[in-house]
């Protein structure tokens, strides 16, 4: 069993804001001072690039760097090389769809889905514009789900990139990307996973997932803001062209050309995020010491016992009442999400109105916003309670009017 209270003192958060509610862990979730840690001593101790001097605090610096990326390769089960130190999601999937500008054709096809983040979405669109590809959307079930036999009727032989979400950051709902793997295998096609919303809660393991490329963020892991991963198989990443060019990436450089180091570090030109990166493997620490299989239990228990009791609030529609994961989206009859955020916000819950970087989403739910509350390990039943309560008391204070 999860003892939150206890969790709550890893979070440094909850000691300066003793009363906060905090339901928007899909947006960012809080920071764990163990990762807060790590980048104060980052800065406190050492302070000096990575990967460049030869005194021993640059040493050190470069041991802990890379001690980093053992962590995450370890974490989702991939080989060190193939672990890229980025900004985070948004840069990750950009530089995958950048580099397909010069490998896709006009008429090649491009599967992706409405469910889809803007970070997984427009850098595609633009590849697309750019090169005269198609998009392709897998059609979503009435309740907004992909699934397998809907992916498998718009695969084809002009099929050369699969971009989708594993899980929606609006819906909560899972793609099935172990069916649509099998299925897209069948073909010869590039397949990016944008894990931001899975890799905070569940196990990731990218040899049994077998994507070619799988984005994420520290920031949503209770890690710092500004650092991420691309993941890469090797042959995939050497088959890339690297995003940016500059310190540390190359091999030689000549009057006219220049060679360029293998993965990972033809991807990690001019001085990286060292702090972010280090505090992000002690996050990653911190999860693995928690166990992904308990986090994934226990804001899937939050998240049934919330739909349940919001479902019976009469004038409240919920759009995902099936999700089974971290995120429930909803609205409040004749109550707009940000009003309805700010009411929250009096009773010190803090929850996302809008339309979630997702506008494919909110026109698929015909609605231009709503409110989406999200659970995370420092989550409780209480916390759930308020909300419901919150809700109510909201409704029948803008209904009054
Ligand atoms: C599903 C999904 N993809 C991508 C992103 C972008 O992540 P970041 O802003 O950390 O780059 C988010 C962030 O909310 C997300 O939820």
């Amino acid at each position: 069993m999860i003892d939150v209270n206890e969790i709550r003192k890893d979070f440094p958060v909850y000691q300066n804001h003793a009363n906060l509610i905090y339901l928007d862990s899909a947006a960012s979730a809080l920071k764990v001072k163990d990762a807060i840690d790590q980048v104060d001593y980052y800065h406190k101790v050492l302070g000096v690039n990575a990967h460049r001097g030869a005194y021993h605090l640059a040493f050190e610096t470069t041991q802990l760097y890379e001690a980093a990326r053992s962590t995450v390769a370890r974490f989702i089960n991939a080989a060190e090389d193939e672990i890229v130190f980025t900004r985070g999601t948004t840069t990750s999937l950009n530089m995958v769809a950048a580099a397909f500008r010069d490998i896709l054709n006009e008429g090649d096809e491009i599967i992706t889905s409405e469910l889809e983040h803007h970070s997984s979405l427009l850098p595609w669109m633009m590849t697309a514009k750019k090169t005269k590809a198609r998009l392709v959307y897998v059609p979503l079930t009435p309740e907004g789900r992909i699934t397998a036999s809907a992916f498998q009727s718009v695969l084809s032989d002009k099929t050369k990139v699969i971009a989708l979400t594993h899980i929606s950051n609006v819906m909560g709902y899972r793609t099935p990307i172990e069916d649509i793997v099998k299925i897209a295998r069948t073909k010869d096609v590039v397949i990016i996973l944008d894990a931001a919303q899975s890799a905070p809660h569940m196990t990731l393991d990218v040899k049994a997932l077998d994507v070619d490329f799988l984005a994420f963020s520290g920031h949503k892991m209770f890690g710092p803001t500004g650092v991420g991963v691309l993941y890469g198989k090797k042959h995939r990443l050497s088959q890339i062209e690297p995003f940016e060019y500059g310190g540390e990436m190359i091999d030689e450089v000549h009057l006219e050309d220049a060679t360029f180091k293998p993965s990972p570090m033809r991807f990690e030109a001019g001085t990286p995020n060292i702090a972010g990166v280090i505090g992000f493997a002690a996050a990653i620490r911190y999860l693995e010491r928690l166990g992904m299989d308990k986090i994934d239990a226990h804001v899937a228990a939050l998240t049934r016992y919330t739909l349940d009791k919001l479902s019976q609030v009469e004038d409240v529609t919920i759009y995902n009442p099936k999700d089974t994961h971290s995120i429930i989206t909803f609205n409040i009859k004749d109550v707009h999400p940000h009003d309805a955020s700010t009411m929250l916000d009096q009773h010190h819950i803090g929850i996302r109105s809008g339309h979630h970087c997702a506008h494919l989403v909110a026109r698929f739910l015909n609605t231009p916003a709503t409110i989406r509350a999200s659970f995370h390990i420092y989550n409780d039943f209480k916390d759930c309670d308020a909300l419901v309560e919150g809700v109510i008391k909201t409704r029948d204070f803008f209904q009054s009017f």
